[in-house]
């Protein structure tokens, strides 16, 4: 009785030491892990459409939810709704986000559509649009009107800071198990159709000094401009001093904002990205100003130390502009977190890419129906890409984040030009090569380049191997460069709970001949290499 009541005892102390930990962040040598009940966490995810976090609207969303496999729903919350009477807040709608989030036990991260939508104004609440005088919009460099708020307002940034902190406040009272996991504040904030605010008090700020804060350095050496000890816009940062203006005044509005509700319940915060494309440094006029694009991302950590990370919207085309996108946002000082991408079978691969590095979560945008009409088979077809990569990781989503943290998934995603690549893993060489057939038959090239291998270094010799459309062998190097070789066993199966569960044991036409080969179902290998 004694020892149960003991073991009873240690039980209760380490469940509820790992489950009443907040959510958080952490850095371990320039990687990064979420941890949730104190362990990292992989977000497999999915965004519901801008206008589904309604009642009427959720069992559509929950569906796409089950159908996708997903851990993680991201949904948005309305100031709109959450305050159409100014002062008077109605949290009805996050409650039933939890009740049903919980019902379906998956986690929620909150988008808080508020001061900026997609560079608008447009989830502000009625009696703030209809108030323009007080809650004004930028001025274009013309003095035409831009659809797009001021970050220079103190009544705007006030208001925000009110509701957002009071949505805060509410979230630390009725979730103490942690449904909601992340909140992002604000939706891929910045300007569409000016690069800056050129009202008259705009331009005042812009003759004025730049603050301190940016002259540091190490922030303007990042931005590649001269390191000075003091200027004005123009004179420190020139051609790019309209866009560096805008994003320190965004940065600083919305940081005050995460800053305020933090301070309140302190889960993890972040901000979302209109990306600009990567690969040509374009000038902010062909993309959304002031928003947490790469060239301003050092501006965004000092302007806004409150938000834990910056992320991207992944919408451009193209291998190599979307790996320069994700290699871009995965830095040292910024956990990598993909919180939009479009949900087209091109870019599951991508998922790949960010657990190989460490990333912290995927998130396909507009999974749910949307009230266009779609069939129940269309919807499924959509979501088949990135439901099949989430069944096959939802079982070790927690080993996947722990070894991405330690830094042993290494991935490769095919590019647009199919050609072949390499991984290194120490004495061996992964070689991957793109494309499907089986047993005897002549490799066929992929029509689209949507093939992928990641790999997991469990020890010297032996990998967990998962990947559609292709086929992978090994090159002994270094210790066992010009050793023969050869697979002491490969096994397919699924890792779950911590272990390999075998379905069968692949060889002959399966293995030989520069296999084994992925085709388009997404299967889980564990290979155990030898020299001879
Ligand atoms: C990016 C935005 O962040 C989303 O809210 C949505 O508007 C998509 N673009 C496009 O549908």
């Amino acid at each position: 009785m004694k020892i149960i009541a003991v073991w009873f005892a240690f039980i209760l102390l380490t469940v509820g030491n790992s489950f009443g930990q907040i959510p958080k962040i952490i850095e371990k040598n320039g990687r990064h892990a979420l941890l949730v009940d104190g362990k990292p966490f992989l977000m497999l995810g999915g965004q519901a459409h801008n206008s589904s976090g309604w009642p009427g609207m959720m069992p559509q969303v929950w569906q796409a939810v089950e159908a996708m496999h997903m851990n993680t729903l991201e949904v948005p919350v309305y100031w709109e709704q959450i305050e159409a009477q100014p002062g008077h807040f109605d949290f009805s709608m996050i409650n039933t986000l939890l009740v049903q989030a919980r019902v379906h036990k998956v986690h929620l991260v909150l988008l808080w559509f508020a001061t900026w939508k997609n560079g608008s104004n447009h989830y502000m609440p009625e009696w703030m649009k209809r108030d323009a005088a007080k809650y004004p919009n930028i001025t274009g460099k013309n003095g035409q009107p831009v659809d797009s708020p001021s970050p220079m307002v103190k009544a705007t940034l006030e208001a925000d800071i009110k509701a957002f902190t009071a949505v805060m406040q509410y979230l630390k009272g009725a979730d103490a198990q942690h449904t909601v996991i992340m909140v992002q504040v604000e939706n891929e904030s910045g300007a569409w159709g000016s690069v800056r605010d050129y009202s008259a008090s705009a331009q005042k700020l812009f003759e004025g000094n730049v603050p301190l804060e940016l002259l540091n350095p190490g922030v303007l050496k990042s931005l590649n401009v001269p390191v000075v000890t003091g200027g004005t816009w123009q004179q420190v940062f020139g051609d790019r001093a309209d866009e560096y203006f805008q994003a320190w005044y965004v940065a600083r509005f919305i940081g005050q904002v995460a800053a305020a509700g933090k301070a309140v319940y302190p889960l993890p915060l972040y901000v979302n990205a209109a990306l600009r494309d990567p690969l040509t440094n374009p000038m902010a006029t062909n993309y959304e100003s002031g928003g947490p694009t790469d060239n301003v991302i050092p501006i965004w950590k000092v302007a806004a130390p409150a938000i834990d990370l910056v992320a991207p919207d992944i919408y451009l085309p193209g291998s190599e502009r979307v790996l320069k996108v994700i290699d871009l946002y995965d830095r040292h000082d910024n956990a990598l977190f993909v919180p939009e991408a479009a949900l087209i079978p091109d870019n599951a691969k991508y998922l790949y890419e960010v657990i190989a590095r460490g990333g912290i979560g995927f998130s396909p945008f507009g999974i749910d129906d949307n009230g266009a009409g779609a069939t129940k088979a269309e919807i499924a077809e959509k979501l088949a890409p990135f439901a099949q990569e989430y069944e096959m990781a939802a079982p070790m989503m927690r080993e996947l984040a722990e070894w991405g943290f330690e830094g042993k998934i290494k991935a490769v995603v095919e590019h647009d030009d199919h050609a072949e690549q390499t991984i290194d893993l120490g004495a061996w060489q992964a070689v991957i090569s793109f494309g499907t057939g089986r047993g005897g038959e002549a490799a066929r090239p992929n029509a689209q380049p949507t093939g992928k291998l990641m790999i997991v270094k469990l020890d010297d010799n032996k990998f967990i191997i998962t990947g559609t459309h292709c086929h992978v062998t090994f090159r002994p190097v270094g210790k066992n460069l010009g050793k023969a070789w050869e697979y002491l066993k490969v096994e397919e199966g699924r890792y779950e709970n911590g272990s390999f569960k075998l379905l069968r044991i692949l060889n002959g036409d399966e293995t030989d001949w520069g296999g084994p080969r992925f085709g388009a179902a997404t299967t889980v290998l564990q290979a155990t290499l030898i020299t001879r």
